[in-house]
């Protein structure tokens, strides 16, 4: 069947074309219009303009969605968008318009969980995975395990206390100065940290895997230990707050920071591999774009002899495939929402 997927909840305005069926999926088009620069100016998302800019842009990103998979609303089977969790201005945008839709046009429509959609983009290249497995979701809002027992039943195992990996990740890249947000500039500089520094001279941080037996993080150790250490070179070397953070520097930071943060993630995923005595993980969010968790936690799954599945790293962050996707195990599960469908921040 094909569902057009519609996804606001943050700072990208995204829709998509999906034919999926239980054994194919057929992604038809996929459009995600960025507000990045817009909120780059202010260092992180702003609210207000968020759900301003989803205003401006859905309508012309849903066109553009039909346009490139070659159809109109008359073809589409389902409409699907997310609800929850995420900003609620921003939410409503979405929710909103993807009402309108389906009434204008007398589909079906599908309210879909943000996390779930981000696990469900592993079907777009994987479309024959079928539950159960533990997934990781690591992303600007989220790093959680969960036991996902059917495609639409997900329970927590884990969790974080505070911040999320990808919230971490962007306020140490902010405090060098380096462009928001800092994820994707963390994994490039850390991999010249890893080709120049070896494992003894990284700045020793705290872990993110709380010890025990707990699933559960807590990133405001290493988020406080980092900024802190950023400080402190900035003092040594006499540099004003406006100056650059010298990139040797900021390697080091960048390496050392991955390399705490993903080894505690994958520990936890082992963890959980071992407890629950699951053999099959997902790993998805914005954060599982990093090359460097990718690896070290495909190596955590190979020593618990479990199959790992990663989307591809352009369906890692917020997009309109992923809720397409979900949406089409939510139909099949009989979960269609009604006309009093609204949107909730958690
Ligand atoms: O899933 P996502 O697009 O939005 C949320 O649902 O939160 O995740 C965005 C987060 C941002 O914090 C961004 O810096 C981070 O994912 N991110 C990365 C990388 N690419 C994006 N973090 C680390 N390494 C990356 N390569
Ligand atoms: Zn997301």
């Amino acid at each position: 069947m094909l569902i057009l997927g519609i996804e606001s909840s943050c700072d990208e305005t995204a829709c998509a074309v999906v034919d999926a069926n239980d054994a194919t999926v057929d992604v038809k088009s996929d459009i995600v219009a960025t507000q990045i620069a817009t909120h780059a100016l202010y260092g992180g998302v702003v609210p207000e303009i968020a759900s301003r800019a989803h205003t401006e842009a859905i309508t012309n990103v849903a066109s553009r969605a039909l346009t490139d998979a070659g159809v109109t609303m008359a073809d589409i089977d389902a409409v699907a968008v997310t609800n929850r969790p995420g900003l609620i201005g921003a939410l409503l945008v979405g929710v909103s318009f993807a009402k309108a839709c389906a009434l204008t046009h007398s589909k079906p429509l599908i309210a879909v969980n943000h996390i779930k959609a981000h696990t469900a983009a592993v079907y777009a290249e994987n479309p024959g995975l079928v539950p159960s497995y533990i997934s990781l979701v690591v992303s600007g809002g989220h790093t959680s395990l969960y036991s996902v027992t059917d495609f639409v039943t997900f329970n927590e195992i884990g969790g974080t206390r505070d911040d999320a990996a990808g919230e971490a990740f962007d306020k140490a890249a902010r405090v060098m100065g380096l462009k928001y947000p800092g994820g994707r500039e963390m994994d490039r500089l850390a991999g010249i940290g890893f080709e120049k520094y070896t494992k003894r001279e990284l700045i020793k941080l705290p872990s993110p895997a709380l010890a025990g037996d707990t699933l559960d993080f807590s990133f405001s150790g290493i988020k406080t230990a980092a900024v802190n250490h950023i400080h402190n070179v900035r003092q040594k070397l006499g540099l004003a707050p406006e100056d650059p953070f010298p990139e040797d520097e900021a390697a080091l930071v960048a390496a050392s920071f991955t390399y705490a943060v993903i080894h505690g993630i994958a520990d936890k995923l082992g963890s959980a591999l071992r407890q629950t005595g699951t053999k099959t993980a997902v790993m998805a969010g914005g954060v599982a774009a990093n090359s460097h968790l990718r690896r070290a936690v495909a190596k955590e799954c190979g020593k618990c002899g479990a199959a790992l599945y990663v989307p591809k790293p352009s369906l890692c962050g917020d997009n309109g495939v992923m809720v397409a996707l979900q949406g089409y195990r939510e139909y099949c599960a009989g979960n269609i929402a009604d006309t009093s469908l609204n949107a909730y921040a958690d």
